[in-house]
């Protein structure tokens, strides 16, 4: 049987009656307890805090998977790779080549040994994959379901997390919060199908797919992440905020609050709050610092990360971690923002998303001084930036904080030296 995201679903025989707990890829996972009884102990088994390292956890040595991909993809990955070497943190890096133009040379998009191969490596880091906007040389959805949404759900990357900083110039200078994307379900899971297909009878479904547990390890994950935000905040108590649309899709809708009130139940420290994604739009881009985290469903979450980005400086300063938090294979760090063919080899493309990313991937490796270090040389360098009135760009139609164009190199090249500067 192949599951939506093409993995198999289950390869062993299972007795008539016996729910066994399995992560998307088949394999086996730890019994969390879900079930038997509600009362949660603050940490379920299973469920890995955000963000924590498991046992006999190494420093150093980390083999990273690293697929450039199309566009500027290539440009910004090496940008980031630049400025980790400059930390100190030593990664073994091997090169994939896929994406739009790799499909258009060989007609592969993700062959399995090569997803299997990406399974061995510590993280993967991602530049952006897909055509130019317009062209019709690649199917419409062929490398996203076919690359993007299929690591997504063969490595089980159940949570994209989505850390939003104001830039500053920006309308949400000053503010920060932090959107927790369900990764693996909803209408991004594929179910649906045609009938009549081309016929004025035409019918066309696409559903969307929500699991209690898919949906608990997500919420458990925000909650964890508020109590991380809080360590150290002694400003605003962490708060969770569900968006949803539970007046409208009552089935779903409903799912993602029982079991948000359930979860938020071992979390009395964490204050918690719903909005619908309609208003959510509306407070963000009125009043950017009412939420702390987010926690909402793959579609709901794709929309307001752009929203978010486009407000907190920019889609090209925007950066994201698909997290398989069981840790039962590597994670996949990527910049919010895609290919800009438009802008691809001018020396215009803004290499912090990038950059941020693959910070992201250092605290999730266990490196956290080197990521923090890496997170301050970007906000320093971004305020100065504004100081100067200068600024780069994600796509031609990007509107940055800032206006006049500094380059890809200039920006590496600050930030690099910046975070070496730190290190001494
Ligand atoms: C994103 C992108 C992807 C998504 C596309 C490329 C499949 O927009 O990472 O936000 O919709 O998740
Ligand atoms: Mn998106």
């Amino acid at each position: 049987m192949r599951s939506p995201g093409g993995g198999e679903v289950c390869g062993k025989d299972i007795a008539e009656g016996e729910l066994v707990e399995m992560d998307r890829t088949g394999k086996q996972i730890p019994d969390t307890g879900f079930g038997e009884d509600d009362s949660h102990a603050s940490q379920a088994p299973g469920f890995t805090p955000a963000f924590s390292h498991g046992e006999g956890h190494q420093k150093g040595n980390y083999r990273v998977a690293v697929i450039g991909g199309d566009g500027i993809g290539p440009e910004v990955v090496n940008a980031a790779l630049e400025v980790v070497d400059a930390c100190g943190v030593k990664l073994d890096t091997y090169a994939y080549d896929l994406g739009a133009a790799h499909y258009l040379a060989t007609g592969e998009v993700l062959p399995d040994e090569v997803l299997e191969e990406l399974r061995s490596f510590d993280a993967i880091m991602l530049g952006a994959v897909g055509p130019p906007v317009g062209s019709t040389d690649v199917p419409d959805g062929l490398l996203e379901r076919g690359l993007l949404l299929r690591l997504r759900f063969d490595l089980d990357l159940y949570v994209n997390l989505r850390p939003f900083i104001g830039t500053p110039g920006s309308l949400a200078e000053g503010y920060d919060m932090i959107v927790v994307r369900e990764n693996t379900e909803g209408p991004y899971a594929g179910e649906g199908g045609w009938l009549r297909k081309g016929t004025v009878h035409e019918v066309a479904t696409q559903g969307s797919v929500n699991t209690r547990f898919g949906v608990e390890r997500c919420v458990r994950a925000a909650f964890d992440m508020a109590l991380r935000r809080g360590d150290g905040k002694d400003t605003k108590s962490p708060k969770v905020t569900l968006v949803h649309k539970t007046n409208v899709l009552t089935y779903a809708g409903d799912l993602w609050k029982r079991t948000f009130e359930q979860v938020a139940a071992d979390y009395p420290q964490v204050e918690r709050n719903y909005s619908h994604v309609d208003a959510a739009c509306i407070y963000l881009v009125e009043d950017p610092g009412r939420f702390d985290v987010i926690v909402t469903d793959n579609l709901f979450g794709d929309i307001l990360t752009d929203l978010a980005g486009a407000l907190f400086g920019g889609i090209g300063v925007a950066a994201s971690a698909n997290l398989n938090l069981a840790r039962t294979g590597p994670s996949l760090f990527e910049p919010v923002h895609g290919a800009a063919h438009d802008i691809a080899g001018t020396g215009r493309a803004n290499p912090v998303a990038a950059i941020r990313s693959a910070a992201m991937m250092l605290d999730y490796l266990g490196e956290e001084e080197a990521a923090t270090r890496i997170n301050d040389a970007v906000s320093e360098y971004l305020a100065d930036l504004v100081g100067n009135g200068s600024s780069v760009s994600v796509s031609a139609n990007d509107k940055p904080a800032t206006t006049q164009p500094a380059t890809i190199a200039d920006t590496t090249r600050e930030i690099a030296g910046r975070v070496k500067s730190q290190s001494q």
